[in-house]
């Protein structure tokens, strides 16, 4: 049975840094976080946006009734989770009208989230062929300001429908994965940023791209002339390319310059969002297919996640026949060019505005916020999320 990607979203918020004026304001050489890092702009969240509206916003653009009622297991992969007990997924279920007779979870291993929820997705579309599953990754990354990850922060979501004969992009069966328990990164639970040992985190990225990419060669025979393209995990722009240069020397020129090329295109949306953590290799994958108009079908297209602490995965899709037919390339064009820029003093103010943590209540004004799903407020510790359809 085939199975694997029928459709795919994607929602950033309105709001973004623009990455040239940070570097000025934070002191360095703009080509430092447009060229050292490869990110041009990063996408903020408003105080009316967090995972759960920014995955909930992801999933309205893909989803329709048949969906609806066919979804039958909701898998929610974040490291930004609002809630230490009830799911994420469990208010993107509500917030979306979604069949009741379903399944809905919250699963965690940092960037790797929304991997493992595919993965399961797998799982339980070849038990019940008949279901659809909808897997969400959605994150804010926050590192905090003038701190050396400030440059790698984004916020944004993925939504993706798994289902048999998918019409997008089939997954196929063989993967390799790889856990090993480091700390280059992670978020203790009484903390709303991050921490990290930046250096170390880009090492072991590298590292586990090496190995799982040699464990995948043994185990399949494939090798880099077999694919069109690699997508990456990308907490910054140039992450992935470190990696990738690291395999270049085992093929020939003309396919290193195939897997250069589509590398660039498989950034550019991240390279206008940022860091996404677990939506992060779904949106490389989104920006290829949509912005690039020369693949075809069938082609192979390799997928490396990675989350720290950590865990990493090679696994693959190949191309359906009509994959270009069920992308919103031009809803996503009208997204970016929507945005509205802040300045970095406007960008400091937003990002240390941050909801009650005593308890108290608060009412949040969602007049701004263009998105149609947002966070209104805490009210006796619950949480007000308002669809503006419904
Ligand atoms: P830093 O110390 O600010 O930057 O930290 P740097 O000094 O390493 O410079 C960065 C690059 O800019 C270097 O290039 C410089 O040469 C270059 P490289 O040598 O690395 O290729 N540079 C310039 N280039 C052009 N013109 C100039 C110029 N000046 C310097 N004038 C770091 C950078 C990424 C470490 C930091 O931002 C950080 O800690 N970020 C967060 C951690 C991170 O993103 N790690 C990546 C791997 S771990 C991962 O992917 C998982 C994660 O997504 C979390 C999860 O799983 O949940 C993070």
């Amino acid at each position: 049975m085939k199975i694997g990607i029928d459709k795919i979203g994607f929602y950033t918020p309105h709001l973004y840094v623009d990455m040239n004026k940070l570097a000025v304001s934070r002191g360095v050489e703009p080509e430092k976080f447009t060229i050292g890092i490869g990110q041009d702009r990063m996408a903020l969240a408003p105080i009316t946006q967090d995972s759960v509206t920014l995955a909930a916003n992801a999933a309205l653009e893909i989803l329709d009734e048949e969906d609806r009622e066919k979804i039958d297991y909701v898998i929610f992969g974040t490291e930004s989770g609002v809630d230490n007990s009830k799911s994420a997924a469990v208010y993107v279920h509500g917030l979306l009208g979604l069949n009741p007779y379903a399944r809905s979870v919250e699963v965690k291993q940092a960037c790797f989230g929304a991997t493992a929820a595919i993965q399961m997705a797998k799982g339980h579309i070849a038990l019940h062929p008949e279901s659809k599953v909808l897997v969400l990754g959605s994150d804010i990354a926050r590192y905090g300001l003038n701190t050396s990850g400030e440059s790698t922060q984004g916020a944004g979501a993925v939504a993706m429908v798994i289902s048999k004969d998918p019409r997008i992009m089939v997954l196929e069966e063989q993967e390799v994965c790889l856990t090993d328990d480091i700390m280059d990164f992670w978020r203790p639970v009484y903390s709303d940023k991050a921490y990290v040992d930046g250096k170390f985190s880009n090492e072991q990225y590298i590292l586990f791209f090496q190995k799982v990419w040699k464990a995948y060669k043994e185990k399949t025979g494939l090798q880099l002339k077999d694919f069109e393209a690699i997508c990456y995990h990308l907490p910054y722009t140039k992450m992935g390319l470190k990696a990738l240069r690291t395999v270049l020397d085992e093929t020939t020129e003309n396919v290193q310059e195939r897997l250069k090329g589509n590398y660039q295109i498989s950034t550019q949306y991240n390279r206008n969002v940022g860091n996404i953590y677990t939506g992060s290799l779904y949106l490389s994958l989104l920006s290829l297919l949509e912005l690039n108009e020369d693949l075809s079908p069938g082609a192979r297209i390799g997928l490396y996640s990675y989350g720290s602490g950590a865990v990493g995965e090679f696994f693959t899709g190949v191309l359906e026949p009509d994959y270009r037919d069920h992308l919103n390339t031009e809803a996503h064009k009208q997204l970016f060019e929507g945005r509205k820029e802040v300045t970095v003093s406007e960008y400091e103010a937003i990002f240390q505005e941050v909801l009650p943590t005593d308890g108290s209540s608060v009412e949040l004004d969602i007049t701004e916020d263009p998105a149609t799903i947002c966070l209104a407020g805490i009210k006796e510790h619950s949480r007000q999320y308002v669809n503006k359809n419904r």
